[in-house]
C-alpha cells in the first residue's frame, strides 16, 4: 500500500471512530416538552440542554427564561442552583415581580422617572418601580414569547431565541430585532450571546436575571457565599435606587469585594448605600479591557464546594442580594425568603440614557449589538 492510501485509510478510521460520538451528541441535543399556554393563548415550550458530564439547563421561550440549572457539588451530587418554577403559572402570575431567570430588555435595570432624551426627542417608559421604569416597563422582554430554534453544533447544545420588539413598544423607539443564543459546553460553561439590530436610534441594555443559590434548593440564605468582584469602582445610588451619576472607588466601603468575602460579612453595616437597597443592589464597574469576555465575578459556596465564575464583555454587573424576596412566593425548593439567592446581572450601567459620562447604550441603524456572558460552573 502506498504512503498516501495508508494516510487516507488512517483518516477514514479516525473519522469512523469519532462519528458515533458526534452523532450521539447532535442527535439528542435539546429535548423539547410542552410547558403550557399563556393567558393570551401562546404555546410555551421547555427546552433542556444537557452536556456529557450530566449538567443540565432548562429554558422556556416565555421570557427566554432559565428555569433550572443542575450542576454537581464536590461529591458529584447534582442540584438545581437557580430559583424558578416548574409550571408556567408561576412565571405569568402577577404576584411574580422578581424576574426569576428571565431575559431582560429593552432596558435592563432602572431608568429614572421612566424618561430620557435621544436625538432631541423625549421618550417615556411606563413607571413600574417607585418613580422609575425597571427592566423594560410593564411588559418587558421577560413577559413575551420568543421564537425558539435548536441550533446545536457537534460541540454543544445551543438554543437560539428571537424577538422582534416593535417601534414604540413600551415607549422605546425603533423596530429592534433581538437574538439570544444559549449554549452549554462540555466544560460546564453556560454561554449567552446577545445580538440586535434596529431601524431607528434606540437605547438597549440586555441581561439575564437568574437568582443563584449554589447550595441548592431550600438551603437558606446566600450570606455565606463568598464573592469576588473584578471591580475597583461602583456607581453609587440614591434612595430611589438609581445612580447619582458618580463613579466611586470601592476602597474602604462594604462594597469592596476585590478579595473573596462572604456576602453576609458586612451586609448589615450602617452604611447609606446598604440602607437604601436593604443590602447589595449595586452596579459595579468592571476592570476588564472590554476585548472578549473578561472575568467579572467569582462566587464560592463553602458547603457544596460549587464555584460560579462570570465572564462578560459588558462594562458592569449588578449584584443583587435578593433583598426584596420576602417569603411570599413559592417555587422549586420551597418559599423564597429574604436574601435566599444572589443575582449577577451583567449589564451596561443603570439609567445610562440620563448619564452622558456612562458608556453609551445607544444603538443606531446599521450597527450590530453584541454582548456575551459566560456562567462557568466548577467545584473546589
Ligand atoms: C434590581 C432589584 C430588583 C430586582 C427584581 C434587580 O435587577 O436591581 O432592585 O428588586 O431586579 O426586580
Amino acid at each position: 500500500m502506498g504512503q498516501m492510501s495508508a494516510r487516507v485509510l488512517a483518516l477514514a478510521g479516525l473519522l469512523a471512530f469519532l462519528a458515533p460520538a458526534f452523532k450521539a451528541q447532535s442527535a439528542k441535543n435539546i429535548d423539547m416538552q410542552p410547558f403550557g399556554k399563556t393567558p393570551d393563548g401562546h404555546e410555551v415550550s421547555l427546552y433542556t440542554l444537557k452536556n456529557q458530564s450530566g449538567a443540565e439547563v432548562k429554558i422556556i421561550n416565555y421570557g427566554g427564561t432559565i428555569t433550572s440549572i443542575k450542576v454537581k457539588d464536590r461529591h458529584g451530587k447534582f442540584d438545581d442552583v437557580v430559583l424558578g418554577f416548574d409550571n408556567l403559572d408561576g412565571y405569568v402570575s402577577k404576584t411574580n415581580k422578581s424576574y426569576f431567570g428571565a431575559l431582560i430588555g429593552r432596558y435592563a435595570n432602572r431608568i429614572a422617572h421612566g424618561t430620557f432624551v435621544l436625538d432631541g426627542h423625549q421618550y417615556h417608559i411606563p413607571i413600574n418601580d417607585g418613580s422609575n421604569a425597571l427592566h423594560g416597563g410593564l411588559r418587558g422582554f421577560d413577559k413575551v414569547v420568543w421564537d425558539a430554534k435548536d441550533v446545536s453544533t457537534a460541540r454543544a447544545p445551543e438554543l437560539e431565541l428571537h424577538y422582534l420588539s416593535r417601534d414604540g413598544e413600551e415607549g422605546f423607539p425603533g423596530n429592534l430585532s433581538v437574538t439570544v443564543r444559549y449554549s452549554l459546553t462540555g466544560q460546564n460553561d453556560l454561554r449567552i450571546d446577545y445580538s440586535a439590530t434596529t431601524d431607528k436610534d434606540t437605547v438597549l441594555n440586555l441581561t439575564n436575571h437568574s437568582y443563584f443559590n449554589l447550595a441548592g434548593p431550600g438551603s437558606g440564605d446566600i450570606l455565606k457565599h463568598k464573592l469576588t468582584l473584578a471591580a475597583d469602582r461602583f456607581t453609587p445610588i440614591n434612595s430611589a435606587l438609581t445612580p447619582t451619576g458618580a463613579i466611586e472607588s470601592v476602597a474602604g466601603t462594604p462594597l469592596d469585594f476585590r478579595k473573596p468575602t462572604a456576602i453576609g460579612a458586612r451586609i448589615n453595616q450602617d452604611d447609606p448605600q446598604l440602607k437604601f437597597a436593604k443590602g447589595y443592589d449595586h452596579n459595579f464597574v468592571l476592570n476588564h479591557s472590554g476585548e472578549g469576555p473578561g472575568l467579572a465575578a467569582t462566587v464560592e459556596e463553602p458547603h457544596s464546594g460549587r464555584v460560579l465564575e462570570v465572564f462578560t464583555t459588558q462594562p458592569g454587573i449588578q449584584i443583587y442580594s435578593g433583598n426584596f424576596l420576602n417569603g411570599s412566593v413559592r417555587g422549586i425548593g420551597g418559599v423564597y425568603k429574604f436574601r435566599s439567592a444572589l443575582c449577577l446581572e451583567t449589564q451596561h450601567f443603570p439609567d445610562s440614557p440620563n448619564h452622558p459620562n456612562f458608556p453609551s447604550v445607544v444603538l443606531r441603524p446599521g450597527e450590530q449589538f453584541h454582548q456575551t456572558t459566560i456562567f462557568r460552573f466548577s467545584t473546589e
